[in-house]
């Protein structure tokens, strides 16, 4: 797999941690970020796993970048990308090259884009929480995978509740990417179904194609 961030990085680390019992089934082959200042490359660095940078100012459009972006990604032929605190939408090339999951700081289809937990909190919600979905062109918009709820504690701010949140996303991230990786997935128009029936790691292009 490929993992995606753009800053503190702490659930690719929980991740790369994972992924050195070989019984969990991934392999993190890289780990590329949009910004250079991202914090956990550094810490992908230290753990031996390949980093790239593919900043978004250096392109003259989205368009381009999203080229870029994909030829990084491509170089190391992941079955997986896994966007994980990556904080840029990511377009055709890239999606069209490759299955992505995304994991996003609430109950999607409650609060979507790059304010979740502010949003959240300014919505007055008493929970939110975390979910995993395929990435597809929309802005948080694709098939959900799994989710887990947070309660909203009186006296929460914007950085409590997200740091509670990270707590409990780290563990679905964990099992949830061990899952897909080794029993395969089935996507059914909105529905997501782990299992080797139809589709699996292997077959990411046919599972795009499906969904
Ligand atoms: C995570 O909470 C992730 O859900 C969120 O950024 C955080 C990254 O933390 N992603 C988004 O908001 C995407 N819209 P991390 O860098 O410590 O893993």
């Amino acid at each position: 797999m490929v993992v995606l961030i753009s800053g503190t990085g702490s659930n690719m680390a929980a991740l790369v941690d994972a992924a050195q019992d070989p019984g969990y089934g991934v392999e993190i082959v890289a780990v590329g970020s949009d910004r250079r200042s991202a914090r956990g490359l550094e810490l992908a660095e230290r753990a031996g796993v390949p980093t790239f940078v593919v900043p978004f100012r250096d392109y003259s459009d989205r368009a381009e970048w999203d080229a870029a972006m994909a030829d990084r990604i491509s170089e190391y032929d992941p079955d997986l990308v896994v966007s994980a605190g990556f904080m840029r939408i990511l377009g055709p090339a890239v999606l069209g090259r490759h299955t992505a999951v995304n994991i996003h700081p609430a109950l999607l289809p409650s609060f979507p884009g790059a304010h979740a937990v502010r949003d959240a909190l300014a919505h007055g919600v008493r929970i939110t929480g975390t979910t995993i979905h395929f990435l597809d062109e929309g802005v948080d918009s694709g098939p959900i995978i799994d989710q887990v709820a947070v309660p909203v504690e009186d006296g929460d701010d914007e950085s409590s509740l997200h740091e509670r949140i990270k707590g409990v996303e780290r563990r679905m991230l964990v099992d949830t990417v061990g899952r897909l990786a080794r029993e395969g997935w089935t996507v059914d128009g909105r529905h997501v179904r782990f299992g080797r029936t139809e589709h699996s790691v292997t077959d990411a292009t046919d599972t795009k194609e499906q969904r």
